[in-house]
């Protein structure tokens, strides 16, 4: 048994998934910390790691939506990932609608499968969700929207694998801080800056829009918000905001934080459109590394952007169902494991095309 722990722990280690585990840290904490040797159990309880995976059952994954950019590439992922080690999954869109959610995971309990992974519509459904899966005793991972540490503890059988959201916040404002005139572009002594924010009720919204600014300011930096408009992580929004700010503010505008990069993307067409150059005249950051953001950061129409790592998620989400599907259970305060965001600039963009 100590031999599958230790192995189970090598592969994770190697792979370099984990930022950190077990307890959320502290906001300030950029999630940069090692696996402590508390974390190490990754999450479960070491005690409770049997001998053999579980393989070839049967797995549900809930999206929140499908016409999402990032979830796309997150659900293909998780479903090649799964099916490549013989599982047998069904992957089903709530098209952001809580209530056809929990009707698909009543489905799916119906259907008895052995595991669920569920991006939540809404992570303040976190509780009906939770008590459908534990009721139902369903080994449940939940992905991308982080319920709180009190909601997670109702049932044992239950983790959450993401990021620290607040640390892709921190590497945005550092992005601004590394260009030549660190963000202040007419010399007035301030960053002026938009944001264009992802859907409010998501912690990763929340999170990148505090710690942008933050970095920010705790560089010493005075900085002024123009404007901060939800765009529901949609690049159409994006678009359609960015060109009615430029409108707005024109030349004050110095910075344009975008929550993704599919509202960065779209913000980039206003700013084309308004004439304004990026890196130039205008900074815009985005947060997510998809392709198509890398390659205007690597053609210098982005000033950069935030890998969240797809890929990186959707492995630890297959171990840590893995481990659940083993027996692992997992103690109040210890149930979420988080892969680290990693800092994108036309240096290193092309590293991360897939
Ligand atoms: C991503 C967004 C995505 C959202 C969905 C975030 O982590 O950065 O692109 O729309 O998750 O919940």
């Amino acid at each position: 048994m100590k031999k599958t722990l230790a192995l189970a722990l090598a592969v994770v280690m190697s792979l370099g998934l984990l930022a950190s585990c077990g307890p959320k840290e502290p906001a300030s904490n950029s999630g940069t910390n090692p696996p402590s040797s508390a974390s190490q159990s990754q999450g479960g309880d070491a005690s409770s790691i049997p001998d053999a995976p579980k393989e070839g059952g049967t797995v549900g994954v809930c999206i929140y939506k499908f016409d999402d950019a990032f979830m796309t590439t997150y659900r293909n992922s998780l479903q090649e990932i799964l099916e490549s080690k013989g599982y047998k999954v069904t992957v089903v869109d709530g098209n952001n609608d809580q209530a056809k959610q929990n009707e698909q995971i009543n489905t799916f309990i119906t259907q008895k499968v052995d595991a669920l992974i569920i991006n939540p519509v809404m992570t303040s459904a976190a509780d009906q969700i939770i008590d459908l899966v534990k009721t139902a005793d369903i080994p449940t991972v939940l992905i991308n929207r982080e319920p709180t540490a009190e909601q997670m503890a109702a049932y044992d059988k239950l983790v959450y694998v993401g990021c620290d959201a607040a640390q892709s916040g921190t590497f945005q404002g550092e992005l601004i801080l590394e260009t030549p005139n660190q963000g202040d572009i007419n010399g007035d002594g301030k960053i002026s800056y938009i944001m264009i924010q992802g859907d409010p009720e998501n912690i990763d919204a929340q999170l990148r829009t505090e710690y942008s600014v933050k970095a920010l300011q705790d560089a010493g930096k005075e900085v002024e918000q123009l404007n901060l408009t939800r765009g529901d992580w949609d690049r159409n929004r994006g678009q359609e905001i960015a060109a009615n700010d430029l409108a707005q503010f024109g030349d004050k505008i110095e910075v344009i934080f975008c929550n993704n990069d599919d509202m960065a993307i779209g913000a980039l067409q206003s700013i084309q459109q308004a004439g304004r150059k990026v890196n130039e005249d205008i900074y815009l950051v985005g947060v997510d590394a998809l392709d198509a953001a890398l390659s205007e950061v690597m053609n210098g129409n982005m000033t950069g952007t935030v890998l969240n790592d797809a890929v990186g998620q959707a492995t630890e989400a297959v171990n840590q169902m893995e481990l659940l599907l083993n027996g692992t259970t997992y103690s109040s305060g210890n149930q979420s494991v988080y892969v680290d965001y990693v800092k994108v600039t036309p240096d290193n963009a092309k590293d991360f095309v897939k």
